[in-house]
This record gives C-alpha cells, sequence and structure tokens, in this order.
C-alpha cells in the first residue's frame, strides 16, 4: 500500500474492507455536528498482514503531521505485534491484552490504546439485563481474537461482584490465539473458571454450544458473517433455551445472527447485533484522537444522527 502526504487533517480507520462501512457516511456527519475539521480515510490491510504492512501504516501515521490518528478493526493484535515499539505510549489495557484499536496524538507523541473493554462493556451494558448472572449462565466466545479478551475482561470485572459468569469458554479454530488468550487472561484476578477449546471445524462450535446451559451469553467474535463468509456453526447448531445471543458485527452475510434469529421465539433467544458495540468503539477513538469528551447527551445525538443515516438506508446493510 502506498501512502500520499495528507493536504487536510485526516482521521483513519484500519480495517478489512473500509469502504463498505457506514462509518464513511456517518464520520462527516458527526464531524460536522462536533465541530471537527477532518476528514476520514481507510486503510484496508488483508486479515494477518504482512508485520511490514502494519509498521508502514503506523509509521506513515506518526510522520505525517495531518495524520491525526485511527481506529483499528480486526487488526488489534497482529498491529499491536508488529508495530507496538513504534508507539511512544501504550495504555494500560494496550500492554496488558497486547492489542489496541485507538491511535492518537498528544505533544507530538505518538499514543495508542485498547479502547475494546470500555466499548464493549458499554455495548454488554446496553442489552444484558441486571442481575443476568444469577441464574447461573456461562459465556461462550468463539473467536480467541481481541474482542474476546476485551468480553472476557469486561465481564468477570471486580466491581461485578458476584454478577459474573459460571463460567467463560473462548474457542477458536487454531491454537495460537487460544495460547494467548489463555496467557493473557490468566493475568486477570478473576475468580470465573476459564476454559479454552480448540474448534477447528464448525460442528465443534455446535459441541460447545450444546454444552451451555441455558441464559447464557452466546458471541460470534470471529469475524465470520462480515470478514469472511460464514458463521462459526453448523445450520444444525441448537442455542440453550433463554440465551443471549451477540454477533459483533451488523453487516455482511450475519449468518450466524440469521441462526439465532431463526430459533429466537421458540428457544426464547435475544438476538444483539455490533450496532451499539460500533457506536461506542468509533465515539471512544474520536474522544482520543480529536481530545474532546462525549457526555451522554453528545452521544444520544450521534446515535441520532447515526439512526437517521440508518433509516435512510433502510433494508440496505449497516456496517462497521
Ligand atoms: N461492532 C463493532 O464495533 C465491533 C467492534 C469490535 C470488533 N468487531 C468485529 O468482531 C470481529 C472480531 O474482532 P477481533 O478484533 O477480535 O478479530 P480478530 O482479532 O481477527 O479475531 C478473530 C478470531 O476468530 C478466530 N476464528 C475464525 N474463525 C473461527 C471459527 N470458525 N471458530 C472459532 N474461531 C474462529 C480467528 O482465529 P485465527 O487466529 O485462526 O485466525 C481469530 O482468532 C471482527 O469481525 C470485528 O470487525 C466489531
Amino acid at each position: 500500500m502506498s501512502y500520499e502526504p495528507n493536504d487536510k487533517p485526516t482521521f483513519y480507520f484500519i480495517g478489512v474492507t473500509t469502504a463498505g462501512s457506514s462509518i464513511m457516511k456517518l464520520f462527516p456527519l458527526w464531524a460536522e455536528a462536533l465541530g471537527l475539521d477532518a476528514r476520514i480515510k481507510g486503510i484496508d490491510l488483508p486479515i494477518h498482514a504482512d508485520p511490514q504492512a502494519y509498521r508502514e501504516a503506523v509509521s506513515f501515521i506518526k510522520n505525517d503531521p495531518l495524520a491525526l490518528g485511527a481506529l483499528v478493526t480486526t487488526h488489534k493484535i497482529d498491529l499491536y505485534r508488529a508495530a507496538g515499539d513504534l508507539f511512544d505510549e501504550l495504555d494500560p489495557y494496550a500492554t496488558m491484552f497486547e492489542e489496541l484499536s485507538s491511535i492518537y496524538k498528544k505533544g507530538g507523541r505518538l499514543l495508542g490504546a485498547a479502547k475494546d473493554p470500555v466499548s464493549g462493556g458499554l455495548a454488554m451494558e446496553a442489552f444484558i439485563p441486571e442481575r443476568f448472572w444469577s441464574r447461573g449462565g456461562e459465556a461462550l466466545v468463539m473467536g480467541a481474537g481481541g474482542s474476546a479478551l476485551a468480553i472476557a475482561s469486561y465481564l468477570t470485572k471486580k466491581e461485578h461482584g458476584a454478577n459474573v459468569p459460571a463460567k467463560i469458554v473462548i474457542t477458536n479454530r487454531s491454537r495460537p490465539r487460544l495460547d494467548s488468550a489463555r496467557r493473557l487472561l490468566g493475568k486477570l484476578d478473576a475468580k470465573t473458571e476459564f476454559e479454552y477449546r480448540l474448534c477447528p471445524e464448525p460442528a465443534d462450535n455446535d459441541r460447545a454450544l450444546r454444552e451451555l446451559p441455558s441464559h447464557s451469553l452466546v458471541v460470534n467474535a470471529t469475524g465470520l458473517g462480515k470478514d469472511r463468509p460464514g458463521s462459526p456453526l453448523t445450520d444444525d447448531a441448537v442455542f440453550p433455551e433463554g440465551c443471549l445471543v451477540w454477533e459483533l458485527n451488523y453487516r455482511g452475510d450475519l449468518t450466524f445472527k440469521r441462526q439465532a434469529e431463526a430459533q429466537r421465539s421458540r428457544r426464547g433467544l435475544h438476538v444483539e447485533d455490533g450496532w451499539v458495540y460500533f457506536l461506542h468503539g468509533w465515539t471512544q477513538v474520536i474522544q482520543d484522537v480529536f481530545d474532546l469528551e462525549i457526555d451522554r447527551d453528545t452521544f444520544s445525538q450521534l446515535e441520532e444522527i447515526a439512526m437517521s443515516l440508518q433509516t435512510g438506508r433502510a433494508g440496505k446493510e449497516r456496517g462497521q
């Protein structure tokens, strides 16, 4: 990828298929509402890209005075590993979980932060009922990437007291991410039991789902259904009664979400997509990059703008 020096203040979005994202249309509207003088540009990199590609992207942002910063999705772990040393400072979440989603500058220094534990937490607070875990449910998180780490750390937060899942099962199709999740989540001072399960085939995830008690949380954190087509489950998978089902994305074929919706009324499921997560993810990074505070009222205003854009696109896909 070649990078041209900017002639305008520019906020970057590092992802896989950034042009299809709602943020491309939404950011200019948000920028106007917030009084920001900046445009947004996408940087598309293939999944598990060459480390050099991450170093080039970060070096470019670091050295171009008009590159203000970036939101990173999907590449959070790979970018941290390949280019973490290019940052002048990383926040405690980024250092603890070895991933980052926010790149910004302060006083000429390049800073990196992991926002998912905050934005994922805010998104979960919006749909997980109070005292949900008192019914003995567990959490099954399919995919052991950056989002899975954030979700697990939020769910086991000390301030939740006894209101935590009885167990968190994390699955991944290949071994390396599973091993690093075990190592990184092992740093948490949490009472919750963790299980790390190699699930190379969707039928393996079906089995993990079948073993869950009712009133559990089931998360598709694999990117399947957006970054790649399909679902981590087969069409034969059966959701336990009363589960909360969370698809982290909201564009793409969303096969996993459709599989859950097909069982929604029969199994009493609550099915949630990644829209609210998307709004919190972006507003958290915008606060870093533009050094501003988005309070509750401003968030509601930005949510309304986003909703009006969605309504205008009724029937079409939404997307990060
Ligand atoms: N709505 C939002 O605002 C929002 C926010 C955060 C994330 N997301 C989305 O959530 C998804 C996950 O994000 P991430 O940053 O955690 O991505 P990531 O770091 O790429 O992690 C995805 C993980 O899923 C694993 N995986 C792939 N197929 C699998 C399968 N069939 N069964 C089990 N595991 C499988 C991958 O394994 P390998 O290591 O073998 O490749 C990888 O470890 C992305 O699509 C991202 O766009 C959305």
